[in-house]
């Protein structure tokens, strides 16, 4: 077992490459096309899927495809299982586990489900040639929450997740969510990283979980999306990374960010900034981005068989981007 996850983590944590995420449920997904004006039916999901995933080049700068379940049965346009068509070319698919949020008790703040036959579904995720899984926990910042019920409660989950991941075979990425909504600072927001991820730590430490083969997918420390005089690049950089070497533990392989309602260029610039602070840094820090890198692959595809090649180009641009930036070789959008 733990050979077979050694293997998985030699295959997503690559130098240059990142992970893209392509799990929205069916409700995202609805909501993504619904931007373009596409109604949202099994067949236009899996167009969009087709958009991205089959993009010319996408082995270049992704080493892993994040799907959600709909995805694993669908086809590309010449007919091939999506993850079939990305083992072929070269990249790692993998599955996201958690059946989305509910509420917490009546209270404002959202709990993660999806625990219960957790082990019976990774088996059939398995026959679909997955060899990695993601849980997402999300955390509002306001003056009442991050409740320290809800930082334990997730921790928790998020533990047991990992732990019956790696039972089974499977790297789990473990991603706690501080969200970018609100007029919180960039102080509040390190604040509230670093006690979630501290609980996060310590409840996989608890449950036995081997954090050298696990992967964390936070957000960065930034102020509130709707926050006055926001805070600039490289202090986003620094505090982010500032906030990660205090918690995380120096044995686990990689950190890749999501984006989080970052523009593209923003969650891109943000990378780079940490890779050019000039401090050694003892995991591989990358990217697991859906929206940043997505967003204008969606944009030029419209939702029309003719701009298929457009958008592939525009997802493409973003990827190679990104890839640059996990180098700190990114020089801004001059760079197209
Ligand atoms: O769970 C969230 C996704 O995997 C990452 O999405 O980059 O749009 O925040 P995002």
């Amino acid at each position: 077992m733990s050979e077979e996850l050694k293997q998985a983590i030699k295959d997503i944590v690559v130098v240059g490459k990142g992970i893209l995420a392509a799990d929205e449920s069916v409700k995202t997904a609805t909501k993504r096309l619904a931007s373009l004006n596409v109604e949202s039916t099994e067949e236009t999901r899996r167009q969009y899927r087709n958009l991205i995933l089959t993009a010319p080049g996408i082995e270049k700068y992704i080493c892993g495809v994040i799907l959600f379940e709909e995805t694993l049965k669908q086809k590309t346009d010449s007919g091939v299982l999506f993850p079939e068509h990305l083992a072929e070319v070269g990249v790692v698919p993998g599955i996201k586990v958690d059946q989305g949020l509910e509420d917490f008790n009546g209270t404002q703040e959202q709990y993660t489900k999806g625990l219960d036959g957790l082990g019976d579904r990774l088996e059939e995720y398995k026959k679909s040639g997955c060899r990695f899984t993601k849980w997402r926990a999300v955390y509002s910042i306001s003056e009442t929450t991050p409740s320290d019920t809800i930082i334990k409660k997730n921790a928790e989950d998020l533990a047991k997740y990992a732990k019956i991941c790696q039972e089974h075979g499977f790297v789990p990425i473990v991603e706690p969510e501080v969200l970018i909504d609100g007029t919180h600072s960039i102080d509040k927001c390190r604040e509230v990283t670093e006690k979630v991820l501290k609980a996060v730590f310590d409840s996989l430490k608890e449950e036995n979980v081997a954090i050298d083969l696990a992967i964390l997918k936070p957000s960065m420390v930034i102020s509130g999306k709707q926050a006055e005089n926001r805070a600039g690049v490289e202090e986003v950089a620094k505090r982010t990374v500032e906030a990660l070497k205090k918690i995380v533990p120096q044995e686990l392989p990689s950190i890749n960010f999501l984006s989080g309602g970052q523009s593209p260029e923003e969650a891109t610039a943000h990378l780079n900034a940490m890779h050019k602070l000039g401090e050694d840094l003892p995991w591989y820090v990358s990217f697991s981005y859906a929206r940043a890198l997505q967003g204008p692959a969606l944009k030029a595809w419209q939702g029309k068989q003719e701009n298929l090649a457009l958008g592939q180009e525009a997802f493409i641009n973003r990827a190679r981007l990104n890839s640059l930036a996990t180098k700190g070789e990114y020089l801004g959008e001059m760079e197209k």
